[in-house]
């Protein structure tokens, strides 16, 4: 008989759980409510906040009154700007990892300091994080990224919460041979850290992995790329029920 095993780190990290929670208390207290891109990156999830009437915008721009807000991933500086100038209600749901990154790259950009975003350019995070820090960071993605790095009298690196450990320490020691004086933060949130790591010793002891998650999540498309090098063919990805090959 198939015996299936549940990890031991599975559903919503804890930002994620704390803006849901969130979403849904605000949607019984206030009449107009929208979340700045989707909440999360969880098709499913984005559906039944819509249905319980939180509706997803996009811009700003877009709207004239209401309550917006702020998703798990955080937004730049000129987004809260903005939101004050229309007279917009803000419900900060940024995850405190997400914020504590933000305050350090406007911190250390006061001071002085070059700062190096280690991430994906794309993702809404590290555009997030580099509006706290005039949108002037450097945001290195590969080795290539990091070895073009011209030399810099100050560096402050930070890491995108969801990077991978090894890639984040591998690309950290490129950076520092191009500062002369370069502090560094692990910022990689430790609910990542966990799941990448049960999933892997997971994947060690399995025939084959079943990863539910967004396809367009960044955390779950790196447990994906994780268990497929333990099994390369028999991880599936999949974000409903009705996408499992239950016949293979
Ligand atoms: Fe989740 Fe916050 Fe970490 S949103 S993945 S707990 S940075």
């Amino acid at each position: 008989m198939m015996k299936v095993i549940v990890s031991n780190h599975s559903g919503f990290c804890f930002g994620v759980e704390k803006a849901m929670n969130t979403a849904f208390t605000e949607v019984n207290n206030k009449d107009s409510i929208y979340t700045l891109g989707p909440l999360i990156h969880n098709k499913q999830a984005v559906e039944k906040l819509e249905n319980n009437g939180i509706k997803t915008i996009e811009k700003l721009d877009e709207l004239e009154e209401g309550t917006v807000i702020i998703r798990s991933h955080g937004v730049p500086k000129n987004v809260y700007d903005m939101a004050y100038e229309k007279k917009l209600g803000i419900v900060d749901a940024t995850c405190p990892f997400v914020k504590k990154i933000q305050k350090i790259a406007k911190e250390y950009k006061e001071k002085g300091y070059n700062i190096i975003i280690i991430g994906n350019p794309d993702h809404p995070e590290v555009k997030g994080i580099n509006g706290w820090c005039n949108n002037e960071a450097y945001i290195v993605k590969t080795r290539d990224d990091a070895k073009k790095l011209p030399f810099l009298d100050k560096i402050c690196i930070v890491v995108q919460t969801t990077m991978s450990l090894s890639l984040y320490l591998e690309l950290a020691q490129i950076i520092e041979e191009k500062g002369k004086e370069v502090v560094k933060f692990n910022t990689i949130c430790s609910a990542t850290k966990d799941r990448q790591e049960a999933a892997r010793s997971l994947s060690q002891k399995v025939e084959a992995m079943v990863v539910i998650g967004g396809y367009h999540s960044s955390n779950t498309q790196k447990l994906v790329e994780i268990c497929k090098q333990e099994n390369p063919d028999t991880t599936f990805h999949i974000e409903t029920i009705n996408e499992l090959p239950i016949d293979l």
